[in-house]
């Protein structure tokens, strides 16, 4: 796989489409007009988009953002503009600046992805990442992505009602994260990605209060990486479908730790938020690292 890419010039191919690089951002810490003031987003493999939902939505009262020892808890609670906004705003920005775009569906009942779905059929996003991961909802998100069944129904139901290339995103609060990947692959997914955030909360020592409106929030950052990468390691070896990898990436080492463990291509999200340029540094030493890298003689 490294030898691979380093033939390729770092170019990799997901689900029939071409990435310059096998870096992209991770959907919620990339704002197109934000970032776009740092880099331009056609330096990166692609971009994830923020969770978009069929209405605008104002996501969690506040606070929904805080620091942990090694990471950060959000309970954002997917604020977003909803989709015809996203479409003409967002989407067409990044388009016109030669992106490849992933965007991010989120829903709050299996009938709003479906419709989320349809609506971006009609426009130029290259792939649709489904958010049944998120654990700062209540309807929708991770209360769909537990269930081996609700996630298999809703592939389904994704795949028929789209002809671009669906990636199923996974949580890891689950028993089993192999078996969810299992049944989003058996359902038609092309790809999946993982990690999304794992459940947390803080608690302020003095008032006795949590930290977070919302109370819990996900937990993302290094803290999260070696979970991350057990679980990469372990979904890659299970399905055949693309793996995209993801959580706590901050260097370009980080990113070649989860390809070693088998994923194809990687993103990059709680970085970009101490640094809006992470995700192109990570893209170029993770060059760096494949161009110095040799396969061992044996694997692990
Ligand atoms: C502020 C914030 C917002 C996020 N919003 C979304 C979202 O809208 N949809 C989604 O699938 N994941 C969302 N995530 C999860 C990230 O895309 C990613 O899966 C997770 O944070 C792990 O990667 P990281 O440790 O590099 O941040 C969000 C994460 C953060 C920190």
């Amino acid at each position: 796989m490294i030898e691979e890419l380093r033939r390729a010039n770092m170019r990799v191919n997901i689900c029939g489409l071409e990435w310059k690089n096998p870096v992209a951002t991770a959907a919620g810490t990339f704002s197109a007009r934000e970032s776009g003031r740092y880099y331009s987003p056609d330096l990166l493999g692609a971009v994830t988009t923020k969770g978009v939902s069929l209405l605008p939505r104002a996501g969690n009262p506040t606070p929904r953002i805080a620091e942990t020892c090694g990471g950060m808890l959000n309970a954002v609670g997917l604020e977003n503009p909803g989709a015809d906004a996203y479409i003409e705003d967002e989407l067409k920005y990044l388009k016109a600046r030669g992106a490849t775009v992933i965007s991010n569906v989120a829903g709050r009942s299996p009938d709003e992805y479906v419709e989320v779905v349809r609506r971006l059929s009609e426009t130029d996003a290259d792939m649709l990442e489904i958010n049944v991961s998120c654990p700062n909802v209540s309807e929708g998100g991770m209360t769909l992505g537990v269930d081996r069944n609700a996630v298999a129904s809703l592939t389904r139901r994704i795949k028929a009602a789209t002809n671009k290339p669906v990636i199923v995103k996974l949580s890891p609060n689950v028993t089993d994260i192999c078996d969810i990947a299992a049944a989003a692959e058996d359902a038609g997914a092309d790809a999946v990605s993982l990690i999304n955030t794992l459940t947390g909360m803080r608690i302020d020592a003095k008032s006795g209060k949590p930290v977070l409106a919302n109370v819990f929030g996900g937990l993302s950052g290094p803290a999260v990486k070696p979970i991350a990468l057990a679980m990469v390691y372990r979904v890659a070896r299970r399905v055949r479908i693309p793996v995209i990898g993801m959580g706590g990436i901050m260097t370009g080492e980080d990113a070649m730790e989860f390809l070693l463990a088998g994923a194809t291509a990687v993103a990059v999200g709680t970085a970009a938020l101490l640094d809006p340029c992470a995700p192109p540094r990570v893209a170029e030493e993770l060059r760096a690292c494949v161009a110095s890298y040799r396969d061992p003689l044996e694997r692990f």
